[in-house]
């Protein structure tokens, strides 16, 4: 059985997704804990569900967050899942865990991406920008932010009439799918 650890900062819908998923069968992993950069609802989902979680205040730990981190989850799991994890990750958890650290973005990478691109933000940048498609990306996680190489991605349509919460809420219906799919097709290699 692959172990795996999540990284959230917010409601937790993916992993919620992913919880679903290992219950209903479609994932053989379990995850050791859920680690949270802030008090979050991911958070109190994960305690419903009986699994180890930790929060980390991020203005507390400041530089050390990463290192923190990893000091909480050790070095031996087979992959850490950032869904909606808002801190960047640096230094030797991106080492020890080399390729096998994963994003979800809610947009087409490279598009829409970088320091600042995240929730609400990405979607009012693609109406703005007249796009006529948007969707989701799951990648592996490197020294940069949103750069790594690209895993899966799923587009959706952008409709006229589309608020940039509209839009969130279509691309996270595919996140949902798309995050079980990239975590699946990485740990079965
Ligand atoms: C998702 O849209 C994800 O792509 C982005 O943050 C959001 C997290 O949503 N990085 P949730 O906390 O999983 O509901």
């Amino acid at each position: 059985m692959h172990k795996i650890a999540v990284l959230v900062s917010g409601s937790g819908s993916n992993l919620e997704a992913i919880m679903d998923a290992i219950d209903d069968g479609k994932l053989n992993c379990s995850i050791e804990f859920v680690v949270a950069d802030r008090s979050c609802l991911a958070i109190e989902r994960a305690k419903k569900r009986g699994i180890r979680t930790a929060v980390l205040d991020r203005r507390g730990f400041g530089k050390e967050l990463s290192q923190r981190i990893l000091e909480v989850i050790g070095k031996d799991l087979d992959l850490l899942v950032l869904v909606g994890f808002l801190s960047i990750l640096e230094g030797e958890i991106l080492k020890v865990y080399k390729d096998k650290i994963i994003n979800i973005h809610p947009s087409l990478l490279p598009k829409f991406s970088g320091k600042g691109m995240y929730g609400l933000r990405v979607h009012e940048a693609v109406l703005k920008a007249g796009e006529k498609e948007s969707g989701c990306t799951v990648h592996f996680v490197d020294e940069g932010v949103d750069t790594g190489r690209i895993i899966l991605q799923k587009r959706v349509p952008v409709l006229e009439e589309d608020s940039p919460f509209d839009l969130s809420k279509r691309v996270l219906e595919e996140e949902h799918k798309l995050i079980v799919e990239a975590i699946k097709k990485v740990l079965e290699g």
